[in-house]
């Protein structure tokens, strides 16, 4: 048995390593690239990445082939973050939130009510502060490589909670346990709300709140609706407290391995599917909010006042530093 097992290893490990560095038919190198996230297939961010792929085929003719690996089948977004500083994983799709954790200024993200509106948003992120930011992912706080390259942003809507009680004020939250991202601000923001915040990977959450582990979470409708999490969760109350993108991160092993036309290849591709997501996002959310409601989901719209004040000592305790000037230079954003 042992030495099936070992050959049954060797097998996947050379099929493994064939994958990532195969020959095309006229016999030019074909380099494969990991792709890893958490998200279901049926979501859009996933449409997004598929498109990415698409486009680096198209672009390089064929000689960089994308493999996506999705739903957590690599990790956490934080797990595959690491592995993508250790060129385990060449490029993950996480959300700004886990960011936060190895480059402080991406905490940014997610101070409640940071956007005015989602044309706002996109003003931001199109221009040179988003820019900034993205090329800030490169540089931990004590002026070292991350190890992290930021490609594109892609939409991820705003976040409003969810539970498996009735929500219909910032008052209904008080003593739910609600679950957060591995976010100290997003911590910090349920706790303002009377509410306790309980950090778990995305894919562990639909067990939780089965199993009464937590009471609610908060998350876009698109995230709502693909985890299934609305089969346990049928108050969802629009308070849109915060406007966290996702993005695409490429890891720098990864990168300095490419020449300098790959690199223009990655970066277009990234670029044009971050366009081609943003569109199927608005379609995509309105029909997530259509399909919750024929579920039998209650969505209710907050008046945000109520939680913007309640929220504001979370804002005044994060921004600050390098993450202020960015709040003020957001804010500049007409
Ligand atoms: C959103 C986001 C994901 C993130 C998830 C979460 O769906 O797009 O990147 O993992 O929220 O709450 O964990």
């Amino acid at each position: 048995l042992g030495l099936l097992v070992g050959a049954l290893l060797c097998c996947v490990g050379f099929a493994w390593i064939g994958q990532r560095d195969g020959k095309a038919a006229d016999g030019s190198r074909v380099r494969e690239i990991t792709v890893a996230h958490g998200l279901a297939v049926t979501h859009p961010v996933h449409q997004g990445i598929e498109e990415f792929g698409r486009e680096l085929d198209r672009l390089s003719g064929g000689s960089l082939k994308v493999n996506i690996f999705p739903g957590e089948q690599l990790g956490t977004e934080t797990v595959c973050l690491e592995k993508t500083q250790q060129g385990e994983i060449d490029i993950t799709k996480v959300s700004t939130a886990p960011i936060g954790n190895f480059v402080p200024v991406f905490k940014l993200f997610s101070l409640p009510y940071l956007f005015r509106d989602e044309d706002h948003y996109w003003r931001v992120l199109d221009g040179e502060v988003g820019e900034d930011l993205l090329d800030a992912l490169s540089i931990t706080e004590s002026g070292t490589s991350s190890g992290l390259v930021g490609m594109t942003y892609y939409d991820a809507g705003s976040r409003s909670f969810y539970a498996t009680r009735p929500l219909t004020s910032a008052d209904s939250l008080k003593g739910l346990k609600i679950r957060v991202q591995q976010d100290p601000v997003a911590e910090a923001a349920v706790k303002s709300l009377g509410a306790s915040a309980v950090t778990m990977g995305f894919g562990e959450l639909y067990t939780s709140l089965k199993q009464g582990g937590v009471d609610g979470a908060e998350n876009n409708p698109p995230s709502l609706l693909s985890s299934r999490h609305f089969e346990v969760c049928k108050h969802y109350l629009l308070d849109e407290h915060s406007r966290i993108p996702d993005v695409l991160v490429a890891g720098s092993k990864f990168w300095d391995s490419l020449n300098e036309t790959e690199r223009a290849w990655v970066d277009q591709a990234a670029r044009h599917s971050s366009k081609f997501q943003r569109e199927l996002w608005a379609i995509e959310s309105q029909k997530a909010l259509d399909e919750l409601e024929a579920a039998g989901v209650t969505i209710l719209k907050a008046d945000p006042e109520a939680f913007r004040h309640l929220t504001k000592p979370v804002v005044e305790q994060f921004a600050t530093g390098d993450r202020k000037e960015f709040v003020n230079r957001i804010g500049a954003v007409k």
